[in-house]
């Protein structure tokens, strides 16, 4: 099997073949769209018009190992801000959505779409957070360091295996926020508003820039969010990892 970053970022040919299903349909309904997938790569962000951000499987890790939390991510961005987006939840057979002002909801098998809200936690104590480790070993190193900071400080941590999942995990209240330093745009592009649109503060990326950058992408109940943003500030989290 191929890797990419490192030796322990897998791409299967599920990943490839989904990406190249995606481009073919956004081909053929959206034929003067900029498209940007994890795997082919593509357009950086266009001065007008629509760019498509495509991670064919988000949790590739856990596809591989049979671990049944991995998801499709599609947006669509116009000057490199998502309005619209959807997070395949595969094995879960849930897909989660939002466009700029209509909210965010979750369907299931053919139910009526039911709409999204972020916790009512107020207490940072008493939150559960999400988060996720890139696959760069220094940049691991520092993703501990915070970790090991912010333990003691809430309820529980979670690595769920998918940024996308877990951003849809906070408007959905199954978390009250997550936070990674070095996602890349198909990461966060569709879940990041999900999150939004259910109430979540919400902290992005600039839309060019990549995981080597090492910005952090931060989705938070609105509630805890103050405090939450400041205890990043105090432990450094707010800035870049390299
Ligand atoms: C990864 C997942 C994981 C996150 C990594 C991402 P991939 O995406 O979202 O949860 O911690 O940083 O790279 O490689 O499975 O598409
Ligand atoms: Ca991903
Ligand atoms: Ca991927």
């Amino acid at each position: 099997m191929r890797s990419k970053s490192t030796r322990t970022d897998p791409v299967t040919i599920v990943d490839t073949e989904t990406e190249n299903l995606v481009r073919t349909t956004l081909a053929r309904l959206r034929p003067h769209d900029a498209v940007l997938g994890e795997e082919e790569g593509g357009d950086d962000v266009p001065p007008d018009g629509v760019r498509w951000v495509v991670d064919p499987i988000d949790g590739t890790v856990n596809f591989l190992y049979g671990i049944p939390v991995y998801s499709v991510s599609v947006a669509a961005q116009v000057r490199g801000t998502s309005v619209a987006g959807a997070v395949v939840d595969v094995v879960g057979r849930r897909t989660y959505s939002a466009h700029v002002g209509g909210g965010a909801h979750v369907s299931a098998d053919g139910k009526i779409p039911k709409p999204l809200r972020a916790n009512p936690v107020d207490d940072l104590a008493m939150a559960l957070m999400a988060t996720g480790f890139g696959y760069d070993a220094a940049r691991r190193r520092e993703q501990g360091r915070l970790i090991g900071e912010l333990l003691p400080r809430v309820r529980d941590v979670r690595r769920i295996g998918s940024a996308a999942l877990d951003l849809c995990m906070v408007a959905a209240g199954l978390v009250d926020a997550h936070f990674e330093h070095g996602l890349s745009p198909w990461d966060w592009a569709a879940g990041s508003l999900v999150a939004a649109e259910a109430g979540a503060v919400v902290i992005v990326p600039s839309a060019s820039s990549r995981s080597h950058h090492g910005a952090v992408t931060v989705a938070c109940a609105p509630g805890i969010a103050d405090e939450f943003h400041a205890l990043l500030g105090e432990i450094g989290g707010l800035d870049p990892i390299p």
